[in-house]
């Protein structure tokens, strides 16, 4: 920019004003250089911290995963997600999808605080969420896409919205549709998105209605792969039921840490783990896709990148709206 030259005429002047004007002017959609001037490093002090979070525990990569998207699909990715309960409301971190389940908040406040430190008040929570889940798919084998950037934070979260919007694994592939489209995506992107089960891990409470009296029939779900079903019934049994609810198995049990495309080919061979997996072979339209996805790795991860950056543009804030939140867990 010429902005500094000494005989600055007025065309150059009123392009500099406009220049420095712009991020306020023009901000209602998200940019891929957005902090290039004000915090530039920002993608490599998450990705550090991200890194060394995974050498702790590999899952995290998976946590941070799902925790992005209970952030997009709920009002928006606008970090309500990270906020604790206060007087004033109570917030997601209770709500029944995300209790005992949603995962990788200490990561995201450490990497968070790295970022304040380079940076201060300068990148939002939403924005460090949505790297953070970005490079996580990356950093668990599966390919890198750049994001746009520039959301900012909520001031406020609402647990009846996360019980409300949040799929079940209960439901119905109309209903878990039906949710995604009033958000902007569509029957692809539940496909597409649903291939995120290739990594991480279920609590038996979220599939063990599968193992013994499926439905009140007094029998397993019969689309489930007889082996798998033994194991499973080992890991989750039926009699101390709270005893092993918080049992954990892996959602892709081929490669558990790897992001692949074998999500694809276990729901083929019967061995998804969750009825919503399963139920995608109950539409000729999401089964031919599942198909597709199983044969094709390379178009499961563009499509994947594609819906996952469709996925991060839901209800998002800009501009002047919300805030940049000094700490995740706490509005300003
Ligand atoms: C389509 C509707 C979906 C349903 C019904 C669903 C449901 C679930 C359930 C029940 C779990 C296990 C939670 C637990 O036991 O604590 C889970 C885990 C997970 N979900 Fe989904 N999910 C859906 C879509 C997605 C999407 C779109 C993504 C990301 C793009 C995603 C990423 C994950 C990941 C990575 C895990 C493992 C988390 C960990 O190990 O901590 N899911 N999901
Ligand atoms: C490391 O991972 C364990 C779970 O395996 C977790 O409880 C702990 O908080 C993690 N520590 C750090 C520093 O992230």
């Amino acid at each position: 920019m010429a902005c500094k030259t000494s005989y600055a005429n007025f065309t150059v002047a009123v392009f500099c004003l406009l220049f420095l004007i712009s991020p306020l002017a023009f901000s209602q959609q998200l940019d891929y250089n957005f902090y290039a001037y004000t915090c530039p490093y920002v993608e490599n002090i998450v990705s550090h911290g991200l890194w060394k979070a995974i050498q702790n525990e590999t899952r995290i990569a998976a946590s941070l995963l799902r925790l992005h998207f209970h952030d997009c699909i709920v009002d928006g990715c606008d970090a309500s997600i990270l906020l604790d309960d206060t007087k004033n409301f109570k917030g997601e971190k209770n709500a029944g999808p995300n209790r005992g389940s949603a995962r990788g908040y200490e990561v995201i406040d450490d990497i968070k605080a790295e970022v304040e430190k380079a940076c201060p008040s300068t990148v939002s929570c939403a924005d460090i969420l949505t790297l953070a889940a970005t490079q996580a798919v990356y950093f668990s084998g599966g390919s890198y896409w750049s994001v746009p950037l520039g959301r900012r934070d909520s001031i406020t979260a609402s647990q009846k919205a996360a019980n409300d919007q949040i799929p079940s694994p209960f439901e119905s592939l109309e209903d878990i549709t039906a949710k995604f489209v009033s958000k902007g995506l569509d029957l692809n992107d539940v496909v597409v998105l649903s291939g995120a089960h290739t990594i991480g891990f279920a609590q038996c409470f979220t599939f063990r209605r599968r193992l013994f009296n499926f439905g009140g029939s007094g029998k397993p779900d019969p689309t489930l792969d007889s082996s798998m079903l033994k194991n499973l019934q080992t890991v989750c049994p039926n009699g101390d039921v709270k005893k092993t609810n918080n049992k954990i198995a892996p959602l892709d049990s081929q490669t558990i840490n790897k992001f692949d495309n074998l999500y694809y080919k276990n729901v083929m061979s019967n061995t998804g783990l969750l009825e919503s997996d399963q139920v995608l072979l109950r539409d000729p339209k999401s089964t031919s896709m599942v198909t597709y996805y199983s044969m094709n790795p390379s178009m499961f991860s563009d499509d994947f990148a594609t819906s996952m950056v469709k996925m991060g543009n839901i209800g998002i804030l800009t501009g002047e709206e919300g805030e940049i939140r000094k700490n995740c867990r706490f509005v300003n």
